[in-house]
């Protein structure tokens, strides 16, 4: 299949013609309309369009197996193509817990069949994500998922020594271990971030040290044993100091931030809505201003979604009941755009670098991320960076309704989402493979 997209602009800069031959970019520039491969090509026209490599999420919820009535792999990775990515990592806390090459398996061939995204399986670092006794790393390394990312996201490794071994198990496949950073003493029966605003509603709190402890903690663990760590969904201005101070020893250790925790605050809490409930909590102004410019800076390498699909009957009751956690792969890109391009505080190599390029490098894939050159596979997301539109959760592909970001109007808009070639998502509509493909495997 030939494709010529014409007049869109990598990363912004100056408008490029690109012709995709089987899935790969074959050439860049003035060459790709003459090219004699262009004679009936199938022509898009991009012209004021921004051309992005396709996104790759490093933090996704996709509850299957398990909990199918909130999001499936065809439903998260649907979300996913529409938000513009061509890649998602689905975090392990399923049920069963994927700690197993058996399941870890499952999850990868639901992802190819589904064929929209790219989905690599993440796998518990403990059985059952308990905290008691490691799980087997090496099977899932070697399973067909090639598992390279470890988490018990949703809990902590919270025993220092198992986060020791772990970190070492990882060592002998290039593995990463990706911690979500709660002290659980600490946060036992929080509901949000310790603050002002905790103490007016009476909301027991969630303390930023929670947090900065574990990763000065595991930041201290992997300079030690000589491995990675990544540190999940960080929040807090504190930790940005600790994660700094760790790169300036020279620490392999990488950083994520979320969408919400570049937008939202604490002060959300107010009207006891559940769906700003989320884990770790929303927190305070400051600490948002300091998570932007250490995204801008390098000091937090991504952005990374933790969508979190929920069903309703987990959502809508009481805040104490309600279960953490936000949607975020439609929104992600939008966000991203209003508060770090509309800013001036990242330029679209930028956004390229901390949505795709480095994403899909700290998650040890070679396929995604690529730079948009000949030679490369053609992932790529074409955005109108002009377009501004209402959230509306109901039409979400997602099979869960809980954005933090109902009614909001945002800047950017996915366009087109490309997976080698072949479009996954446009205008707003999911393009599903036809009979004939589907089932085939990506
Ligand atoms: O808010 C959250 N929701 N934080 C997590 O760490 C887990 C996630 C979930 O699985 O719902």
């Amino acid at each position: 299949m030939t494709l010529l997209i014409r007049g869109g602009a990598p990363y912004g800069e100056r408008a490029a013609d690109l012709l995709v031959v089987d899935g790969v970019i074959a050439a860049v520039g003035s060459d790709a309309a003459t090219d004699p491969r262009a004679a009936g090509a199938e022509t898009v026209d991009a012209a004021g369009l921004i051309v992005l490599p396709g996104l790759v999420d490093l933090h996704t919820h996709l509850r299957e197996p398990g909990r199918e009535d909130a999001e499936t792999v065809h439903t998260g990775s649907a979300a996913a193509a529409l938000g513009g990515y061509t890649a998602v990592f689905a975090m392990p806390n399923t049920d069963p817990t994927a700690d197993t090459a058996g399941v870890v398996e499952q999850v990868y061939r639901l992802g190819e069949q589904a064929g929209l995204v790219d989905v690599h399986p993440i796998g518990a670092v403990t059985v059952g994500r308990k905290g008691e006794r490691l799980a087997e790393l090496a099977a899932m390394a070697t399973s067909a998922a090639q598992v390279r990312v470890f988490s018990d996201d949703g809990d902590c490794v919270s025993d220092p020594l198992l986060m020791r071994r772990a970190l070492e198990y990882v060592k002998a496949f290039g593995g990463v271990i990706a911690q979500h950073a709660q002290e659980p003493r600490l946060t036992q029966g929080a509901q949000m971030h310790e603050g002002e605003v905790s103490a007016r509603l009476g909301l027991t709190g969630w303390p930023a040290v929670a947090e900065e402890a574990i990763i000065a903690r595991d930041a201290l663990l992997a300079e030690h044993v000589g491995s990675r760590l990544h540190v999940c969904h960080l929040s807090t201005a504190g930790s940005v100091e600790v994660v700094a101070a760790a790169k300036r020893r020279g620490t392999d250790v990488t950083a994520e931030v979320t969408p919400h925790h570049l937008l939202l605050t604490d002060e959300r809490a107010e009207g006891y809505d559940p769906v700003f409930k989320v884990n770790p909590p929303l927190r305070t102004r400051a600490d948002i201003e300091v998570l932007r410019q250490a995204l801008a800076g390098g000091v937090i390498d991504i952005v990374a979604t933790d969508h979190a699909p929920h069903a309703s009957q987990d959502k809508e009751t009481e805040w104490d009941n309600a279960s953490p956690g936000m949607l975020g792969l439609q929104t992600a890109l939008s966000v991203v755009i209003a508060t770090m391009v509309r800013t001036g505080l990242l330029d679209w190599r930028g956004v390229a670098r901390v949505m795709s390029e480095a994403p899909a490098r700290i998650g040890g894939l070679t396929g995604q991320g690529r730079p948009i050159a000949a030679g490369e596979p053609a992932n790529l997301v074409l955005v109108d960076p002009e377009a501004r539109w209402t959230v509306r959760g109901a039409e979400f592909a997602s099979l869960s309704r809980n954005t933090p970001f109902e009614g909001m109007e945002l800047p950017g808009r996915v366009v087109a989402t490309y997976l080698r070639g072949r479009c996954t998502a446009a205008a707003g509509a999911v393009v599903d493979r036809a009979p004939a493909e589907a089932g085939r495997g990506v």
